[in-house]
């Protein structure tokens, strides 16, 4: 069935992601290419409840397609998780004559993003911009490339200085409470373990590890611990290990937010572009209430309830690999 559209609402909400830029440029060309109207909405689920809209055209999204950040910006919002403001955000978009949202972002973006549909019948689309690549329903999140590759060059740099010094490096990466990015961070540098919340780690295992590397001639290692792992943050694990281990000069380092920034990686870009392109003619088409994604390298919509509480499977035989790789 296709869908009388003729004005589309485009918001970032949550953690920013590199290529979420592309992905709205792809949401305005092919919404114009359609002839249909698009606003985009500032900061947010708290710029819908404000009213924080300004049209789009073509050449409002020209050169954004490499840059980092969102020019929509992005919020957490307090004030969409209350019915009220929801309701105000509803009142919004319909005294702008919007005839569907579409929203670029997580968990927290799609949990508001199906409420607000089930609370207000409006047709809401999502596609999944995060770092993380925590959402069932997609083989790849956007962002999630760069950021692993952002990751493996600091790691690389880090192992110069681990290698010359013979340090043990414990670099923390981030995931919330999923540990993608470490794992494809880990598998990319040899890191000689790699602490999941998916796989829990002791810290005597880890030590059997290290005992073993160091009995095959290792002078330097790089363990990654994601941050949600059970054994609570780099930090931590090595003041654990340093407690039981005292061979190794230790050092610790926290990535944090560099990993969310920069120029989006080639593959974010196409991906972030094909979603863009498949979010409206997913809309078109009479869908609501899901999330677009790729699986096997072709677009699927799956529903927002299953994207958000479905488990984004790790690939086991990775974890299994990366355990042959580091020995
Ligand atoms: O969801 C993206 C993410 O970067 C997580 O990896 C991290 O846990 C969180 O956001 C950090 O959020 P904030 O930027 O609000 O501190």
């Amino acid at each position: 069935m296709m869908m009388s559209i003729k004005k589309i609402a485009v918001l970032t909400s949550g953690g920013d992601a590199p290529g979420m830029n592309a992905a709205i440029r792809g949401v305005v060309r092919t919404a114009v290419f359609n002839d249909i109207e698009v606003v985009g909405v500032f900061q947010g689920y708290d710029g819908l409840i404000k009213g924080d809209f300004k049209r789009l055209n073509v050449r409002s999204v020209a050169k954004i397609l490499g840059r980092g950040g969102t020019i929509l910006k992005s919020a957490r919002s307090e004030e969409f998780r209350t019915k009220e403001g929801r309701a105000e955000a509803y009142r919004q978009l319909k005294e702008h004559d919007v005839d569907a949202l579409i929203t670029i972002g997580g968990n927290g973006t799609f949990t508001g993003a199906k409420i607000f549909n089930e609370e207000h019948g409006f047709p809401v689309m999502g596609i999944p911009g995060t770092i993380d690549n925590d959402l069932y329903g997609s083989d790849n999140t956007i962002g999630f490339d760069t950021a692993t590759n952002t990751v493996v060059e600091a790691i690389d740099k880090i192992r110069d200085t681990a290698n010359s010094h013979n340090r043990l490096f414990f670099v923390e990466v981030m995931g919330r409470d999923s540990g993608f990015i470490a794992l494809r961070a880990g598998l990319a540098t040899g890191a000689i373990a790699v602490m999941l919340p998916e796989e829990e780690m002791s810290i005597d295992e880890l030590i059997a590890i290290l005992d073993k590397g160091k009995a095959s001639n290792k002078t330097s290692s790089i363990v990654i611990v994601a941050e949600g792992d059970a054994n609570g943050g780099a930090y931590e694990v090595a003041k654990k290990v340093t407690e039981k281990y005292e061979q190794y000069e230790v050092r610790v380092t926290v990535l944090g937010h560099i990993q969310r920034g920069g120029v989006p990686s080639a593959w974010d870009r196409v991906l972030a572009s094909r979603m863009g392109v498949s979010a409206v003619e997913g809309l078109l088409q009479g869908k609501s209430n899901v999330m677009v994604g790729v699986q096997n390298d072709r677009e699927v919509f799956v529903s927002l309830a299953e994207a958000i509480d479905s488990k984004a499977e790790m690939n086991k035989e990775e974890i299994r690999m990366s355990r042959i790789l580091s020995i």
